[in-house]
C-alpha cells in the first residue's frame, strides 16, 4: 500500500555506533504495558528479557515485581484443571485476548497484530539512492520511524473525506488512512518517574524504541561485533598486502 513518509527521528541507537538508550527502553515498557497490552499481544517476549543487558536491563527483583503484575494460565493441576497464576520471569508476555477471533471482535473486526517484531516489521521505503547506501550506515530505523509516525499520525479527515463507522483517520497508516485502532495515547496518560515530558509524541519515541529492541534485542552487540571485525580485516588486509610483499620480493 502507498507509504506516507514519517519523519525521520533522532534515535540514539541509529548509525554504526547506535546503541539503545536504556532509560528510554524502561519507559517504553511502561507505556507498553500501561496502554498498548491492553489490546496488543506480545507472544515472542518472556518477562525475563527485560532485565538483559543491551535492553530495559532491570533488576532481577524488578523483573520479578513487574512479571507479577500479569496473570498467566497455567496447569493441568492435580485435578486436571487449569488455574490462573502470577507470571514468573520465564513465563512469555500473556496475550490480551484468547485467539485472533476473540481479539477482532473486540476491535471492529480487525485483530490489533502482535507487537513482538514490529519494530522490524514495518519499514520506510526511501528509495533511490538511499537503500544502496543503508547497508553501509546501518540504517534500520524505518520501523521505529514507522510506528512514531503512525501513533502521532491522528488528524482530522480532510473535507470531504469518509471514515467509515470504528475507523479512525491517521495519516501515518498505509492502507487509505482509516485504522481501527483508535487514538491509543494522550497527553499526561502515563506517569514518568524520571520527569521526561509526558507527551503523545515522547510516550511514541519511547514506545517506538522498545518495539524496535523487542524486534532486535542484540543490536548494541551485533554494532559493537560488527565494527570490531571491520577493523580486523583492515589491520589484516593490511598485513596480508605487507607479508605478499616479501614473500614474492626474490621472484624477478
Ligand atoms: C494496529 C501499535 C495500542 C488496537 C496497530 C499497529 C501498530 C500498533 C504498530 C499496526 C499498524 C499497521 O498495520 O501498520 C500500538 C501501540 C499501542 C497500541 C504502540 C500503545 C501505545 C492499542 C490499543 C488498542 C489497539 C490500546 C485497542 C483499544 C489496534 C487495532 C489494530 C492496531 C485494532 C489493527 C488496525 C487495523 O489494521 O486497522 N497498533 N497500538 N492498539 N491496534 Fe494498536
Amino acid at each position: 500500500y502507498p507509504i506516507v513518509h514519517p519523519t525521520q527521528e533522532p534515535w540514539s541507537f541509529a548509525g554504526v555506533f547506535g546503541k539503545f538508550d536504556t532509560a528510554q527502553l524502561q519507559r517504553g515498557y511502561q507505556v507498553y504495558k500501561e496502554v498498548c497490552s491492553a489490546c496488543h499481544s506480545m507472544n515472542l517476549m518472556s518477562f525475563r528479557n527485560l532485565g538483559q543487558p543491551g535492553g530495559p536491563h532491570f533488576s532481577e527483583a524488578q523483573v520479578k515485581a513487574l512479571a507479577a503484575t500479569f496473570q498467566v494460565q497455567d496447569g493441568p493441576n492435580d485435578a486436571g484443571d487449569m488455574f490462573e497464576r502470577a507470571a514468573r520471569p520465564s513465563d512469555r508476555f500473556p496475550a490480551p485476548f484468547p485467539n485472533p477471533e476473540a481479539a477482532a471482535a473486540a476491535n471492529n473486526g480487525k485483530a490489533p497484530p502482535d507487537l513482538s517484531l514490529m519494530g522490524k516489521a514495518r519499514a520506510v521505503e526511501r528509495g533511490f539512492p538511499w537503500f544502496l547506501l543503508d547497508i553501509f550506515t546501518q540504517y534500520q530505523e524505518g520501523g521505529p520511524d514507522y510506528i512514531h509516525g503512525l501513533l502521532t499520525g491522528y488528524k482530522e479527515p480532510p473535507a470531504g473525506t469518509e471514515v467509515g463507522p470504528g475507523l479512525h483517520y491517521n495519516v501515518g497508516f498505509g492502507s487509505g488512512s482509516a485504522i481501527a485502532m483508535a487514538p491509543p495515547l494522550s497527553d499526561g496518560q502515563v506517569t514518568y518517574s524520571d520527569g521526561t515530558p509526558e507527551t503523545v509524541d515522547q510516550y511514541s519515541r519511547d514506545v517506538a524504541a522498545f518495539l524496535m529492541w523487542t524486534a532486535e534485542p542484540h543490536l548494541d552487540a551485533r554494532k559493537r561485533i560488527g565494527f570490531q571485525v571491520i577493523i580486523f580485516l583492515i589491520v589484516f588486509a593490511g598485513l596480508l598486502y605487507f607479508a605478499k610483499k616479501k614473500i614474492w620480493s626474490k621472484v624477478a
